[in-house]
């Protein structure tokens, strides 16, 4: 006799969409991987989602309020629908964190509210939501850990995401991330390595470490110590196989000797750190609560060139901060220029509610923050263009990572994370191939192989 088996559940359609940073690109996956087992498979349109999350991001006001304009499209999409068929909305993330009262009141055809540490609860909400009218709301910080209930990731592809830490204590004054993610969590080092080992055994050769403050890493070893983001990457590198660790984002405060000295020890860390200073000057840092000085910076910067002294430096910058007047601009500038990014990301501070910045005087006006804004990104993508012709006929080692636009074609990525492309067989995808950069083009590089044959 064989025994009864239980009735698969049936096949929903999820469309999930990202915003934000590669935090929530992780989290979009896993909550994939979560409902999974409740028979939801992946479909890469809304249109004929039987379930959409949006999964979103808070940082800014654009991004907060991009999240209102897509709901409103998902309702006419909800409400044209012939077919009976239904649409669950669900809303995750930081938005759905930070302002949940406003989304049930502006968009009450949500069915789903979750936050970014409880969408391991995500199949009993679905099933509350099947179950009930109006929103099902989880926006909690549990005590237990999302990580203790979420399956083993899937690898999809060479490259992957592994999320180490998560929150921040640190409160900078403009930011929402330490009411939207929570306190700092570090998740312990063997679950690390186990996500990791099982990741390479599935072809991932690159890991990217993940935590709003990654750098601050401290979890707890199998030996009963507590290790630091450096000791991490020592171990992770002596997994076969894993031939690239990365980690972002960091903050200079947490940038210790350990950490800095990995970088000239452990081959597979990459020569590329993006570490965010936000201003040049220490008026502004000191108003931004960043707990450093602009030469704590060039300090640091100092120290790991003096241990690696290719690696390209990447950063965060908020222009038009509360006060901010044009000589704390110019020092931003001037350390922009004295440090020299390979890459480097700008942003006009907007207000977020509940943060301190908010409350601030002197705010400054819109055209002067557009002003300084276009000022700065034309000197990141100065320098951005010189780093990216001053390695033209350069032999860079290029993970292969996925297929091209064009027939033949494989996109890859430097160790300094500049995407490349070249004309090579597919089977080629998941390899570390020895190129010659032969071009720039907008953005990224072209280049061949060093050995033809190779290809
Ligand atoms: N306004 C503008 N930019 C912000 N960031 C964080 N909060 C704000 C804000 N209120 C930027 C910082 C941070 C990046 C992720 O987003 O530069 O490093
Ligand atoms: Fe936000 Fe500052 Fe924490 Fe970074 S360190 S997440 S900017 S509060």
């Amino acid at each position: 006799m064989t025994a009864p088996t239980s009735p698969l559940p049936p096949r929903r359609k999820l469309f999930i969409k990202t915003y934000g940073c590669q935090m929530n690109v992780y989290d979009s996956a896993r909550m994939a991987d979560v409902l999974a087992p409740q028979g939801f498979v992946s479909t890469p349109t809304p249109e004929d989602a039987d379930m959409v999350i949006l999964n979103t991001c808070h940082i800014r006001e654009k991004a907060a309020e991009k999240v209102f304009s897509d709901l409103g499209r998902l309702r006419s999409m909800k409400t044209a629908r012939r077919n009976g068929q239904d649409m669950m909305i669900a809303v995750a993330g930081c938005v759905a964190q930070a302002e949940g009262a406003e989304i049930t009141a502006r968009a009450p055809y949500v069915d789903i509210l979750v936050g970014p540490q409880s969408y391991h609860r995500l199949p009993e909400l679905v099933a509350r939501a099947d179950r009930k009218n109006g929103a099902v709301v989880d926006t909690e910080f549990p005590s237990e850990p999302k990580f203790d209930f979420l399956p083993a990731p899937r690898a999809e592809g060479p490259t992957a995401f592994l999320s180490v830490q998560e929150g921040c204590d640190k409160f900078c004054t403009f930011c929402v991330v330490p009411y939207t993610r929570g306190a700092e969590y570090s998740r312990p080092a063997v679950d690390v390595l186990r996500e990791a080992q099982g990741l390479v055994a599935a072809g991932v050769r690159e890991i990217t470490l993940l935590g709003q403050n990654v750098n601050a890493y401290h979890g707890d070893a199998a030996d009963g110590s507590t290790w630091g983001l450096g000791r991490l990457a020592r171990a992770l590198a002596e997994i076969d196989g894993l031939l690239r660790i990365r980690y972002t984002t960091s903050h200079p405060r947490d940038m210790n000797d350990d950490l800095m000295a990995a970088h000239r020890d452990v081959p597979q860390l990459m020569p590329f750190l993006h570490l965010p200073v936000q201003s040049g000057s220490d008026t502004i840092l000191a108003e931004m609560n960043r707990q450093h000085t602009r030469d704590d910076y060039r300090r640091i910067i100092d120290q790991l060139r003096s241990y690696k002294s290719d690696i390209a430096l990447s950063s965060d910058f908020i222009v038009g901060f509360p006060g901010e007047t044009d000589a704390d601009f110019k020092a931003t500038i001037d350390l922009i220029e004295e440090i020299t990014f390979a890459q480097a990301f700008s942003f006009k501070y907007s207000q977020r509610p509940g943060t301190p910045a908010t409350a601030m005087k002197k705010h400054v006006a819109e055209e002067i923050k557009s002003e300084r804004l276009a000022i700065i990104q034309a000197l990141i993508d100065k320098q951005l263009d010189a780093f990216n012709e001053s390695c033209v006929g350069r032999e860079l080692d290029v993970l292969l990572t996925h297929k091209g636009r064009h027939d033949g074609q494989i996109v890859g990525r430097t160790p300094y994370l500049q995407p490349v492309y070249v004309t090579a067989e597919q089977t080629q995808i998941g390899k570390v191939a020895r190129l010659r950069i032969t071009e720039v083009a907008t953005y990224s590089l072209g280049a061949e192989f060093v050995d033809a044959h190779a290809a």
